[in-house]
């Protein structure tokens, strides 16, 4: 079986999401022997159709334009049996990448009108290969792909074999979620699996891809923390993940998501423990937490009995969990104080990775 795998996305340099789930497609799918010709199409030059109809009267079933797409990917398309479109999801749609290179395949239809099924259609010129439609989103509901569903179904038809969404999308490379992340991206491995064997893909499998990997609340807060990190340091959301930057909180309500979301059960396995901290300066306030052998659950206010308890002033203990400052330089400089038991305040790194 030939298979082609096209993503449409822009980005490159491991920062693309359509492209990590491709990948996982891609790999099951190989799994099973089919051959698998991926396509960036940000390397190649797909020029949108011109819409002379060239194609359809001078040179039939030939475009004139000279680029890739005439040169290579038409006739990669043609000889495919299973075509998986990979798309970013913009503006509720396919972006407009991908809908150049089907505007293009154009060739593949007759000028002529028939009936089919009590709608007007062109007839093919020759059998077009089976489509999986697969797009990201960064909004975190499924509805947000109903619009480039109901586009592909209406487009492929009976072609359609399967349809993989992926909504919040940008937490696929966010190290606080690598657990559920691994899950999802096994899930698509067997969906490609199942795709090669079946032409279908389980709805056990469908649903492990579409995961919940974060509440929503949770996620709008994560994601305008760090659009408020990019902005107020000036570098792009790719330089933001080169630099393994930390979303920094404004709030107290902010720290506490953040402190949950970076919390690593598995190193607090053994760790029973009531930390409290108070803030001056920017944002006054006290809040705890309450560690409980791998789990944790955020408070505001101050804790009855804890056992490490921290004053410092906001900004100061931002510039810590964001890594700018160095925790324990700025305990020697007596920049915040710690009471109680300081090999919590020694640990902090390790239970909050
Ligand atoms: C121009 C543009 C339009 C977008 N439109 C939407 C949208 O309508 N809905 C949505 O949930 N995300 C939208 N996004 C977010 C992308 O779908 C999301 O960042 C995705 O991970 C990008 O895929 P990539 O990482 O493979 O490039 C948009 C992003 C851009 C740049």
């Amino acid at each position: 079986m030939k298979i082609m795998a096209i993503s449409s996305s822009p980005r490159g340099g491991g920062q693309s999401k359509t492209e990590i789930m491709l990948s996982a497609l891609v790999k099951g799918m190989r799994e099973t022997g089919a051959t698998v010709q991926e396509v960036y199409l940000r390397n190649h030059k797909v020029h949108y159709c011109t819409g002379c109809y060239t194609c359809w009267t001078k040179t039939p079933g030939v475009c004139q334009l000279k680029d890739d797409m005439t040169l290579k990917l038409f006739p990669m398309f043609l000889e495919s049996d299973i075509v998986v479109y990979a798309s970013p999801l913009y503006h509720f749609t396919m972006n407009a990448c991908m809908k150049a290179f089907i505007e293009r395949t154009l060739p593949m239809v007759q000028p002529f009108l028939v009936d089919k099924g009590g709608r007007t259609s062109h007839p093919l010129r020759t059998k077009p290969p089976a489509s999986v439609m697969l797009s990201v989103a960064g909004f975190p509901e499924i509805s947000v792909f109903q619009h480039l569903s109901s586009h592909v179904r209406f487009m492929f038809g009976k072609g359609l074999l399967a349809e993989i969404y992926r909504p919040a999308a940008e937490l696929l490379s966010n190290p606080a979620f690598k657990r559920t992340v691994a899950d999802i991206l096994e899930a698509t491995t067997e969906a490609g699996r199942e795709l090669v064997e079946s032409s279908r893909i389980k709805d056990a499998t469908m649903q492990r891809i579409t995961q919940t990997i974060c509440d929503t609340e949770s996620l709008r807060m994560m994601g305008d923390l760090m659009w408020k990190t990019c902005i107020a340091e000036g570098i792009t959301t790719k330089e933001f993940q080169a630099k393994g930057r930390v979303p920094r909180p404004d709030s107290i309500a902010s720290f506490l998501a953040v402190m949950k979301i970076g919390f690593n059960p598995k190193k607090a396995a053994d760790t029973q423990a009531v930390l409290q901290f108070t803030f001056t300066g920017t944002v006054e306030g006290s809040c705890h937490l309450i560690i409980d052998k791998g789990k944790i659950e955020t408070h505001t206010g101050a804790a009855p009995k804890p056992d490490l308890a921290i004053t410092a002033p906001f900004e100061t203990w931002m510039d810590v969990i964001t890594k700018k400052a160095d925790g324990a330089q700025l305990f020697v400089e007596q920049k915040y104080t710690a009471e109680g038991n300081l090999d919590l305040l020694m640990n902090m790194a390790k239970l909050f990775g």
